[in-house]
């Protein structure tokens, strides 16, 4: 089992090297690695990125899937985990996970690798959503951390994801996202 899910790991892989061969765009190579995950894992259900915009906050970058709330806090969800504490979070079932935020109620598991460019500073985080409950293992924190240091690596001095001003207001605002999260029981 593990076996065939590093053999699709090591498949996407070549294909995001292959793709991102000479990228130096931060966006390009976010987005093609997001549609490269997004199409070759079958359990995804959301594959994307959110960016570090500001102290403390992530804003969506580029992903597939349906739409993503638009700005998570550190505090907030297993994102907000993720680069709060600079780590992956495999979680089996996001209804255990204090502070999960519900994008998309059909959610059942997620994993989030946390994105670091070459000074070890953090950039983005990777986040992909699955309706399967545990659909995501160690097997897979240790293969996506692997493709984001491959990815992250064409972040060129300058191009890396960049701090802008906070949204105030939109569809899908800070505001909205505090009222979509689901506290666990
Ligand atoms: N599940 C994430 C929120 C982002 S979306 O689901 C696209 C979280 O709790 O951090």
């Amino acid at each position: 089992m593990d076996e065939n899910k590093r053999d699709t790991y090591q498949r996407l892989r070549r294909e995001v090297v292959e793709l991102l061969d000479g990228t130096t765009d931060s966006v390009t190579a976010m987005a093609s690695c997001a549609a490269v995950l997004h199409d070759g894992l079958a359990a995804a259900s959301w594959t994307g990125f959110y960016r570090v915009v500001a102290p403390e906050l992530l804003r969506i970058g580029p992903y597939q899937g349906p739409v993503g709330c638009l700005e998570i806090p550190f505090d907030r969800g297993v994102c907000g985990a993720a680069a709060r504490e600079r780590t992956s979070q495999v979680v089996e079932d996001v209804h255990a996970f204090p502070g999960h935020i519900a994008c998309d109620s059909r959610t059942l598991s997620e994993i989030v690798v946390p994105v670091f460019d070459a000074r070890g500073e953090l950039v983005a985080v990777l986040d992909i959503d699955s309706h399967q409950p545990a659909a995501f293992d160690d097997v897979d924190r240790q293969e996506l951390e692997e493709l984001v240091t491959i990815l992250s690596s064409h972040f060129s001095s300058g191009q890396e994801p960049q701090p802008v001003a906070p949204v105030s207001s939109s569809p899908h605002a800070p505001e909205q996202v505090t009222e979509q999260v689901t506290e666990s029981s």
